[in-house]
């Protein structure tokens, strides 16, 4: 996708179909293992349906996103809910990630490999990555994403060549093949 093309893309496809509101299995699987709550940072972060699953469990959420419709309806929920968040419209591809430091940071199904890498520079020492990303696999199931958006088998490790990997998987999950991440940036 051009650069100047995320926007309108997702501005589009959210207004044509909802998004889900259910978090990500792999986050609620994480909740217990996340530490203290504290600032999260949502990259890419869309309709906020995983920020907002940790601002109900005492999370104090940002979410940044190309998609001005997303972060609408994510302000939409969010007040629905009684729940505290922050959206910021930032094109990734063009601005840099806000500044941290933040205790934890979540991409989920947004690849940028010039971004990835660099998600670990605006955590705290000691803060956490959790994610998931689709990989090319998918496509023997389900035409999107399409092949640019889909990581290659085993790829992920090597984009995040500074922080240690906690958990890592990769196979089907609920009829996705996914990259499923937990990471920590380290202390010193
Ligand atoms: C597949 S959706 C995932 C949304 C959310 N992470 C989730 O799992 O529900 C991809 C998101 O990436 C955002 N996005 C795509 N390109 C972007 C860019 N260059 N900068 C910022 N956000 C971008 C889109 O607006 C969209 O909200």
């Amino acid at each position: 996708m051009e650069r100047s093309e995320a926007r309108e893309f997702w501005n589009q496809r959210y207004l044509e179909e909802p998004w889900p509101e259910e978090p990500s299995p792999w986050l609620v699987t994480l909740l217990d293992r996340l530490g203290d709550p504290g600032r999260v940072l949502d990259v890419a972060g869309g309709t906020g349906r995983n920020a907002l699953f940790l601002a109900a469990h005492g999370w104090t959420p940002t979410i940044v996103d190309a998609s001005d419709v997303g972060l609408g309806l994510a302000r939409r929920r969010a007040e629905e809910l009684g729940l505290p968040l922050t959206t910021l419209r930032r094109d990734l591809q063009r601005e840099p990630l806000p500044e941290g430091p933040w205790d934890l940071a979540l991409v989920f199904h947004y690849l940028d490999r010039d971004v990835l890498p660099t998600v670990s520079q605006v955590l705290r020492p000691g803060g956490r990555l959790v994610g998931a990303i689709a990989t090319v696999r998918n496509l023997e199931r389900h035409p999107r994403p399409p092949r640019p958006y889909l990581l290659d088998e085993g790829e992920l490790p090597g984009l995040l060549p500074d922080v240690e990997l906690l958990d890592y998987r990769e196979g089907w999950f609920d009829d996705r093949h996914e990259a499923r991440f937990f990471a920590e940036r380290p202390s010193c």
